[in-house]
C-alpha cells in the first residue's frame, strides 16, 4: 500500500526563530490530535539540525528543499545530501521547478542530486511539471515523462522505492489557481503508468503521487479523494499551523 503524504516545503521564508516557533506548533498540535497520514516538513538548510531536535520523527518526517550535485570538497556555498542526512533529516525535496528555472538545474544536474541524496540514505520527493505554455500547447504528458526519464528512470528498482513524485503544475505554483481535481487526477494516472512501463504495476501502485500548487485546506479534499493523489507538497499554506492542519486534516473526512 503506498503512502499518504502531506508535505510542507517553506522555500525561502522564516528565519531560524520563526521556523523554530512554526515547527514547535505543529509538533505540539499533531502530538494531540495524531494525523493519518505521513507528515513531512521542508525547511531551508539552516533549520533543519534545530527543527530535528524539536520534532517527534515518529509523526513529523523532516526534508531539506535541496542537496548539492557534488559529494564534498571545494564548492563553496553549497550543502551535500552527507550533511543534510547528519541534521536528522530523512528527506530531500529534489527538481522544484523554482530549482529548474532560477537555478537551472538541468535533468542532468538532477540525476546526480538523486543518487546523492539515495546513497547518503535519504528519501525523495521528486518535482515534476509542466509550464502553462506547455499545458495549453497540450504538452503536459510529454513533459512530465520527459523529466522522469531525465533524472530517476536510471534508477533501479530497489532504489525508486525511496523516490516520492511531486506533480506541480508551473501555472498554478502560488498562483492561488489550483489544477482542479479532474486535470490533476488525468496527469496522475499518467505519471503512475509510466512508471508501471518502467518499473512495473506493483512499483508503480506503491509510488506515492503529491499534487502541489496552490492546494489549501479548502481544496485538499476534492483532490485527495481521487484514487492517484496521495496527498500534496504544499508552499504557502504549510507557513501557518492553522492551514497546513487543515489539509493534513483532508485525508481525516
Ligand atoms: P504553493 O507551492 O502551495 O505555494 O502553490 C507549492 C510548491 O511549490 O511546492
Amino acid at each position: 500500500m503506498r503512502k499518504k503524504i502531506v508535505a510542507g516545503n517553506w522555500k525561502m521564508n522564516k528565519t531560524l526563530q520563526e521556523g523554530i516557533a512554526l515547527a514547535e506548533e505543529l509538533n505540539q498540535v499533531l502530538a494531540a490530535d495524531k494525523p493519518n497520514c505521513d507528515v513531512v516538513i521542508g525547511t531551508p538548510f539552516i533549520h533543519l539540525a534545530k527543527i530535528s531536535d524539536i520534532i517527534d520523527h515518529k509523526v513529523i518526517g523532516l526534508s531539506a528543499e535541496n542537496c548539492a550535485d557534488k559529494e564534498s570538497g571545494a564548492y563553496t556555498g553549497e550543502v551535500s545530501a552527507a550533511m543534510v542526512k547528519s541534521t536528522g533529516a530523512e528527506y530531500v525535496i529534489l527538481g522544484h521547478s523554482e530549482r529548474r528555472e532560477y537555478y537551472h538545474e538541468t535533468y542532468e544536474i538532477l540525476k546526480e542530486k538523486v543518487l546523492l541524496a539515495l546513497a547518503n540514505g535519504l528519501k525523495v520527493i521528486f518535482c515534476i511539471g509542466e509550464s502553462l505554455d506547455e499545458r495549453e500547447k497540450g504538452i503536459q504528458n510529454q513533459i512530465v515523462k520527459a523529466e522522469l526519464e531525465g533524472s530517476v528512470f536510471n534508477l533501479s528498482a530497489d532504489e525508486f522505492k525511496n523516490i516520492t513524485i511531486a506533480y506541480e503544475p508551473i501555472w498554478a505554483i502560488g498562483t492561488g489557481k489550483t489544477a482542479t481535481a479532474d486535470q490533476a487526477e488525468e496527469i496522475h494516472a499518467y505519471i503512475r503508468s509510466v512508471i508501471a512501463d518502467k518499473y512495473g504495476k506493483q512499483i508503480a501502485e506503491d509510488t506515492s503521487i503529491l499534487y502541489g500548487g496552490s492546494c489549501k485546506p479548502s481544496n485538499a479534499g476534492e483532490l485527495f479523494a481521487k484514487p492517484d493523489i496521495d496527498g500534496g507538497l504544499i508552499g504557502g499554506a504549510s507557513l501557518k499551523v492553522a492551514d497546513f492542519k487543515g489539509i493534513i486534516d483532508a485525508w481525516k473526512k
